[in-house]
């Protein structure tokens, strides 16, 4: 390289550096944050009479209700391992953790603002009132039920020893749905889309039973041991039971009702044996599966020739949703089941071979299939399934 070009070379240079101050001085601006999402529940003080908001601590108390709160999936929100592992994804942008951690208190970091509005670009600052450990608890009492200094309640003549303001415009419906209805594209290739809120207002159930009468049952009991019977309601809020870790318990509702044929005990040869199963969904206020897009039902349906134990027939059916994710995210097709809906799963055999045939049924609710569950390596910690209906009928072809 001769000076000549060593001057061009540094020239440049500057000639870059300078671009880049320019760049610099008009850099995107803050700009404010904007919808729900993009904004934490804003800090909150520990109310009079009490040591902190965490649960454990509210728990002291309220052991019962702290104790079916622990086994639900709201407890998990934030140390769930496909979340976990979902986060630390670089297409995964800071507001994820609005809706499973909420409260101010719970997060490392305030977000001032978003430069040029790009929510890859959170302007970021410590917390000074950072709680790591309410940060563990996710969807914690204190998400629901702590705003201002008081606890929010829907009695109102309890004798608590922290300050109570009864607020049914907090405490209802519209407080499941601020998480559970939501539809968001964040990006091209992420969208948020959970419609368990508008699925049941459009079902036949609005009006009648809404998010907390069917997931929180009322019972009577004292909401602190020794007091006097209130109305209560359980804490568990039960989903569809597939456990988030091996081996941990969780309360469940049952959505489906299942209606198998009987079969005849013997056919003749050549007969055309013909068998349904009848699903119907009675019970959930939704669609099934609701929520998270990843989630499907199989129905499988399968013959096997009792003495050789080969498989005759073998029919698998899907209830779900398929989307593409790339380039973009677009929901390819659904056939999740509405409210009250019914649906029929037909098998047909004629077997050749005089003998004793097994059919069994079985029906399987799937968190997410194993190829996602692979991608995220959530390991064999991970259920990914359960079994919600199984039988088996034996049929003679003589
Ligand atoms: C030192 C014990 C104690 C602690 C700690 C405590 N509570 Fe209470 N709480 C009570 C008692 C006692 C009542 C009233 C029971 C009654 O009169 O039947 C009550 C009532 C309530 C009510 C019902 C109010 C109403 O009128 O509907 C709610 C909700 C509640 N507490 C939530 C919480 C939460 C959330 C926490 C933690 C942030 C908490 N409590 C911590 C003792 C406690
Ligand atoms: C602050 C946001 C938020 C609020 C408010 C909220 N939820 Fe949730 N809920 C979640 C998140 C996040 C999960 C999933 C956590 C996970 O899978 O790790 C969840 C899980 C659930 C599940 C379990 C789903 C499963 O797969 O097991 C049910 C049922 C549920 N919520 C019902 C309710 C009801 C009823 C209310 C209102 C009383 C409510 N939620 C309020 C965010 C929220
Ligand atoms: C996802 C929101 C949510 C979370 C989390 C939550 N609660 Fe509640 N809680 C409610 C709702 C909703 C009601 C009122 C139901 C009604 O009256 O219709 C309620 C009612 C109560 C009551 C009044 C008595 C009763 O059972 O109705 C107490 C006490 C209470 N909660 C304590 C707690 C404690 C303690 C925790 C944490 C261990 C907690 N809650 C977590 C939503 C929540
Ligand atoms: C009529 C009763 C009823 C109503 C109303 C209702 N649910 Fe459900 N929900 C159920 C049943 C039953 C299930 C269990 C489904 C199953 O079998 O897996 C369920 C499942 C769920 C699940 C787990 C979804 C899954 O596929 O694993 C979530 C989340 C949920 N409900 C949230 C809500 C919210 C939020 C509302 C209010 C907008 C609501 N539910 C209203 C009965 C109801
Ligand atoms: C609008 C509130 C909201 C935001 C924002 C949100 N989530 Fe969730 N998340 C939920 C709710 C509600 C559920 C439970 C859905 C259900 O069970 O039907 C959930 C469940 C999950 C689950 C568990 C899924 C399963 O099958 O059990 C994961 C993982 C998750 N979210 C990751 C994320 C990531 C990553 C982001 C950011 C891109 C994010 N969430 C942003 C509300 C939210």
């Amino acid at each position: 390289m001769n000076r000549e070009e060593i001057r061009i070379q540094v020239g440049s240079w500057i000639a870059i550096l300078m671009l880049m101050g320019i760049y610099h001085s008009c850099a995107p601006p803050i700009e404010p944050l904007a919808d729900n999402w993009e904004k934490a529940v804003p800090y909150q003080k520990t109310p009079m009479g009490l040591i902190s908001i965490k649960a454990k601590d509210c728990g002291i108390c309220h052991q019962e209700i702290y104790k079916e709160w622990q086994l639900s999936t709201h407890a998990h929100a934030w140390t769930d391992l496909q979340f976990q592992a979902e986060l630390k994804k670089e297409s995964s942008p800071y507001l994820c953790i609005n809706c499973h951690i909420p409260l101010e208190n719970q997060q490392e970091f305030l977000i001032k603002g978003l430069r040029g509005g790009d929510i890859y670009q959170p302007v970021k600052e410590a917390n000074p009132n950072f709680d790591p450990e309410l940060q563990l608890e996710g969807i914690s009492c204190s998400t629901c039920h702590v705003r201002d200094g008081h606890i929010i309640g829907t009695n109102g003549f309890t004798t608590a020893p922290h300050p109570v303001r009864v607020d049914t415009a907090i405490l209802n419906e519209q407080l499941c749905m601020g998480c559970h209805n939501a539809s968001a594209v964040v990006t091209p290739e992420l969208v948020c889309t959970f419609q368990t809120g508008d699925e049941w207002m459009e079902g036949p159930y609005f009006g009648e039973k809404n998010c907390i009468s069917c997931h929180m049952d009322t019972i009577t009991r004292p909401l602190m041991a020794g007091l006097q019977d209130r109305t209560s309601h359980r804490h568990w809020f039960p989903g569809s039971g597939i456990p988030k870790r091996r081996g941990l318990e969780s309360k469940a509702l049952q959505g489906m009702a299942f209606y198998p044929d009987t079969l005849a005990s013997r056919y003749d040869q050549g007969d055309s044996i013909r068998y349904q199963l009848k699903l119907v969904n009675e019970f959930a206020g939704h669609r099934l599966p609701t929520g998270d897009p990843e989630r499907f039902y199989l129905i499988n349906l399968r013959w096997e020739n009792a003495a050789s134990e080969e498989v005759v027939k073998n029919d698998t059916f899907r209830i779900g949703e398929e989307w593409v994710w790339y380039p973009e995210a677009k929901k390819v097709a659904d056939n999740n089941m509405d409210p009250q809906e019914s649906r029929l799963f037909i098998t047909m055999i004629s077997p050749a071979e005089k003998g004793d045939y097994n059919l069994y049924t079985r029906v399987t609710k799937h968190r997410m299939d194993p190829k996602t569950a692979a991608y995220n390596n959530l390991g064999n910690e991970y259920p990914l399934f359960i079994t919600v209906f199984d039988e088996m009928q034996t049929i003679q072809i003589q």
